[in-house]
């Protein structure tokens, strides 16, 4: 039963990404170009129906993990009435959403009522202003608030996605490392990828390997800050642990590398796709909005189940048209420099 789902170098493809609409209430600068995209006409978008079909199939051939993205996930109206659905499906153990938050908050109970398990918010900057022009569009104190009510309503981890981006956000990445410090919020700094339309640049994306020492910097900083004040009172032991943030064991199919700062209650994680590929352990697969299935975020490789759906075909006939295309799948996705010059979608209309 599983074979569907198993490519040709014995990749369980258990973790489903469906995209639920091409739109969005932001313009993020690394997603999408300023003008929008040409979206997809009403009519040749999955209706309800047809994405809780497909989602099931996927779930009976062994997909137990399932991402709603975007677009915006929370635009689109029947959103509630989908997770109440697909949060039933038997065998599916994790019904996940990634969201801007600009309208998360208020539908958040609900939400979580409707059997939706795990939440990552996308955030890049903790400056208003900032916000401003990394989206095009206003509503940082919502993105914050959806934040908070997401650890409220016991959502943990938390994961928010921050695309560090040189000489836009990057000066703010001790200030996110320290969201985790109290709480139950696990900060992804991801690197910056090449999209159509997104005028990705390499001397823009800030590297694993450089996130990574600037985050040591600023634990080590901020634990001798720490140390000096309580040396004022006690003289204690002046010596600084060497290991102060620790590599945590992965589980399979991760993009992130994750780390846990020794008294900080969360965690911090690199999603690190441009430089240390991950590609060997891929376990996802992605259902857009128009129905087209992807096997690689970075393949052009697109099979539409809409159109055979629409033509009739039998849910065998669908298993099969799937067994195909992750037969087609890649051992690994491109470098870096070839992916920014060969054609695929825009992030927009992928969902990440
Ligand atoms: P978890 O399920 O919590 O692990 O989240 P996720 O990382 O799968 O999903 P999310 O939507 O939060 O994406 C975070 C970042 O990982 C985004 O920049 C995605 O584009 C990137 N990402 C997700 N899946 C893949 C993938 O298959 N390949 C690569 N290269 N990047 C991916
Ligand atoms: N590079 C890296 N991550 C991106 N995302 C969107 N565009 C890019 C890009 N060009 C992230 C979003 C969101 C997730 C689904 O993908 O920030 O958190
Ligand atoms: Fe919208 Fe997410 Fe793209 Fe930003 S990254 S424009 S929030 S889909």
């Amino acid at each position: 039963k599983n074979d569907v789902l198993t490519d040709q170098f014995s990749r369980r493809h258990t973790y489903l990404r469906i995209s639920l609409t091409e739109r969005c209430n932001l313009r993020c600068v690394y997603c999408m170009p300023p003008e929008g995209v040409q979206l997809t006409p009403g009519g040749s978008l999955l209706s309800t129906s047809e994405l809780l079909r497909l989602a099931s199939l996927f779930v009976e051939a062994g997909v137990n993990k399932i991402r709603l993205t975007g677009g915006e996930p929370t635009v689109r109206p029947d959103l509630i009435e989908l997770c109440r659905h697909l949060s039933m499906l038997s065998g599916l153990k994790t019904l996940a959403m990634t969201s801007n938050g600009i309208k998360l908050e208020r539908q958040l109970p609900e939400l979580k009522a409707a059997g939706l398990n795990a939440l990552n918010i996308s955030l890049d900057t903790l400056k208003a202003e900032r916000f401003e022009v990394l989206t095009r569009r206003k509503g940082h104190d919502r993105v914050i608030k959806s934040i908070a009510t997401a650890v409220n309503l016991g959502y943990n981890p938390v994961k928010v996605n921050v695309v560090v981006m040189r000489g836009v956000n990057d000066d703010e990445i001790s200030d996110f490392v320290m969201l985790t410090k109290d709480r139950p919020i696990n900060v992804r700094f991801i690197e910056y990828m090449p999209f159509d339309g997104n005028i990705w640049r390499d001397t823009k994306m800030v590297t694993y390997k450089e996130m990574l020492e600037r985050v040591e910097q600023s634990i080590s900083r901020t634990y001798s800050q720490r140390k000096a004040s309580e040396e004022c009172s006690s003289s204690g032991n002046t010596h600084l642990p060497k290991i102060l943030m620790n590599r945590l064991t992965d589980p399979k199919g991760e993009v992130a590398k994750n780390f846990k700062i020794e008294g900080f209650q969360g965690t911090v994680s690199f999603v690190t796709s441009m430089t240390s590929l991950f590609c060997g352990d891929c376990n996802r697969l992605r259902l857009l909005a128009d129905g087209s299935l992807k096997v690689c975020l970075f393949g052009a490789n697109e099979v539409s189940l809409r159109d055979a759906m629409r033509g009739g075909a039998s849910d065998s006939d669908i298993r099969l048209i799937i067994g195909a295309a992750v037969q087609k799948k890649k051992a690994s996705h491109a470098g870096m420099f070839e992916i920014a010059a060969t054609a695929n979608r825009p992030m927009i209309t992928i969902g990440g």
